[in-house]
């Protein structure tokens, strides 16, 4: 949601810039703009559109602008005012003398723009940031040019939330950055300094970033950045060294960063299990510091997330639930947990799972659970995220840079991490026999053959989305351990396909939503050889004397599959606490290949933002 890039060093800001910019487009958003320092000025460029947009842009700017060795730049997703290149970022004071990007919202701008209105400054844009600009050129103004205490004065000003990256015009080489809510990452190569607000618009430079915490200003030259608290007294920090590979975040021989980051899944699941066991037994790593013995003491365990990190909880319900019933588990929405009344304390354990470690509503929900003096665990794929900082026990997913908008990978990061994490916990609280600790190892270590086996059946999925991409929509059903698949499968669906998809436990169709069904609503249903085939195969018996399309995805050798279903799809076996690990795979190329036939975006879907920064 919004991307920023600063730099101020010896190279072409502009193609830095854009390059930083280019490389965080998968956050989502919908124009565009740069400022370049020049012979002693600012020049702007703004655009509605793509950053190749804004590049053709940038060419036709004076030629002195190819020269400027500092600028800031941003990608807006649109929030207060409409997507128009007045509203876009970069932000210039009436005096010229500020210039600025945020991401965030800024809470209380109203008020500051009547304030600042009445004083007889005049605002161009409809947005809330410019009430930060106005308001940090005046305060830049009274203070005599000192920018330190103006910023200060300024994070002391706004409510809300916000990364402010900021060039004065008197300041040449001179970078300010604030953060409240919102990320942003620094960094200092030797001869030059960034900031964005993702890492992986650093890796081309250095791999040692330095992550703004809250409350935290910082001001890059190129030989250094030097971080400050919002009240101005001065902060050491060490950088974080993210081990990410340039080529992780390219999109090589594929056609989309989706398509490549579902086939890195077996490596993912392969790395996971490698990292978390010793032979038939489960060992977080050093780096987890949950203390052994604490679950003896835990009654409750929540999972808490938003979105496919939702769904991935979803998953880690069921398995700790089939092995420990015990134990009171509970899956919730971080959007809701965060204002509800949710039971906490030194009996509770929360897991908070976040790819991005930056969804302002996980992030809520977490200080909440904390304040509540829940004991807290983490799941990210970020290394110096905001989650990974604030939750004091953090397990970091292994499924290395995810840039497609919808996830795919992290999913299966996050749900083969959640299982190793319950089998810790349950062995720690002492129900987890050795018996279902190696049958569990021993299964999830056979997956990544499983799933390759699948990606050389491609072309079968291409065909079956081929034939339903014309489908009015899609119902997703399935039962119990299929639940979340549902759910991951339909959110796929409208994700990147904007095909309207239903996701339902089979049990419940007959309840109101089988009256939608008519010969162009497919039914998607998961049936794998499981206690509960015949049950959900009745289920879709009903469906299909609705007219129904009916596609299957059921265990290899079922072959009375085949007399319920217009088309199926075998799956490999596995064991059943394993199978989301199974599903999931060709429920993300059926999407894939159904948003290709439509010629969708399908890395940066309409409206999509690859994490949500803002609540
Ligand atoms: C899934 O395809 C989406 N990108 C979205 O639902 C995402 O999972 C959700 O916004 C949560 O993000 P997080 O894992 O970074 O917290």
């Amino acid at each position: 949601m919004c991307g920023i890039m600063g730099y101020t060093g010896k190279s072409q800001a502009s193609a830095v810039i854009l390059q930083g910019l280019a490389k965080q487009e998968y956050r989502g958003y919908d124009s565009a703009g740069i400022a370049l320092r020049c012979d002693g000025r600012i020049v702007n460029a703004k655009i509605v559109g793509r950053v190749a947009e804004l590049a053709r842009r940038v060419r036709d700017l004076p030629p002195e602008c190819e020269c400027a060795v500092s600028g800031i730049g941003h990608t807006r997703w649109a929030t207060h005012g409409g997507v128009t290149e007045t509203n876009a970022h970069p932000h210039e004071s009436s005096d010229g003398m500020v210039v600025l990007v945020h991401n965030g919202i800024i809470e209380n701008s109203r008020d500051i723009r009547s304030r600042l209105e009445s004083e007889g400054v005049r605002f161009i844009t409809e947005t809330d940031t410019e009430a930060s600009c106005q308001l940090l050129a005046k305060l830049y103004r009274e203070r005599g040019g000192d920018a330190h205490s103006a910023m200060s004065r300024l994070t002391a000003s706004l409510t809300g939330a916000f990364a402010l990256v900021i060039m004065f015009l008197d300041r040449p080489d001179e970078i300010w950055c604030a953060r409240r809510g919102s990320p942003l990452v620094a960094a200092n190569d030797g001869g030059a300094s960034y900031c964005a607000s993702d890492p992986t618009a650093l890796l081309d430079y250095t791999h040692d970033l330095f992550f703004l915490e809250e409350g935290e200003m910082a001001l890059l030259k190129p030989l250094a950045c030097k971080f400050f608290n919002f009240d101005g007294s001065p902060r050491e920090k060490e950088s974080v060294s993210l081990n990410w590979s340039n080529v992780m975040t390219d999109k090589g021989r594929h056609e989309h960063f989706m398509r490549k980051e579902i086939e890195e899944q077996p490596d993912v699941l392969r790395l996971t299990i490698d990292t978390h066991t010793v032979v038939t037994t489960v060992a977080m790593g050093r780096d987890f510091n949950l203390p052994r013995g604490i679950m003896k003491k835990i009654r409750r365990v929540q999972f808490v997330a938003c979105g496919t990190s939702h769904y991935a909880t979803l998953v880690a319900r069921d398995m700790l639930e089939s092995l420990d019933r015990e134990l009171d588990t509970r899956v919730e929405v971080a959007s809701e947990y965060r204002y509800r009344d949710v039971a906490g304390g030194d009996d509770t354990l929360a897991i908070f799972v976040s790819q991005s470690g930056e969804t302002a509503d996980t992030l809520a929900a977490a200080r909440r659970a904390r304040a509540a003096g829940t004991c807290c665990v983490a799941i990210t794929n970020v290394r110096g995220s905001t989650i990974d900082r604030e939750v004091p026990h953090t397990l970091l997913s292994l499924s290395g840079p995810e840039i497609g908008v919808a996830a795919t990978k992290t999913f299966t990061g996050q749900i083969s991490l959640l299982a190793l994490l319950v089998m810790w916990l349950l062995k720690d609280r002492g129900t987890l026999s050795a018996n279902d600790e190696a049958r569990l190892i021993g299964g999830l270590r056979s997956l990544p053959t499983l799933l390759q086996e699948i990606l050389s059946r491609e072309d079968e999925i291409k065909a079956l989305a081929e034939k339903y991409s014309s489908s009015r929509g899609f119902f997703f059903i399935g039962r119990r351990e299929c639940v979340p698949l549902t759910m991951e499968g339909a959110l796929k669906m409208k994700e990147i396909a904007y095909l309207p998809s239903e996701a339902y436990a089979a049990g419940e169709m007959k309840h109101g939503p089988i009256a939608m069904l008519d010969d162009k609503l497919t039914v998607v249903a998961l049936v794998p050889d499981t206690d509960l085939r015949e049950k959900t195969l009745s289920n879709v018996e009903e469906c299909r004397a609705r007219s129904a399309p009916i596609l299957l995805f059921a265990t290899e050798g079922d072959l009375d599959a085949l007399d319920f279903a217009n088309d199926v799809f075998f799956m490999p076996r596995t064991e059943r606490e394993l199978i989301p690990f199974i599903g999931v795979l060709p429920l993300q190329l059926f999407a894939y290949h159904t948003a290709r036939c439509l010629g969708r975006d399908i890395d940066m879907p309409r409206n999509l933002a690859k994490s949500v920064t803002v609540e």
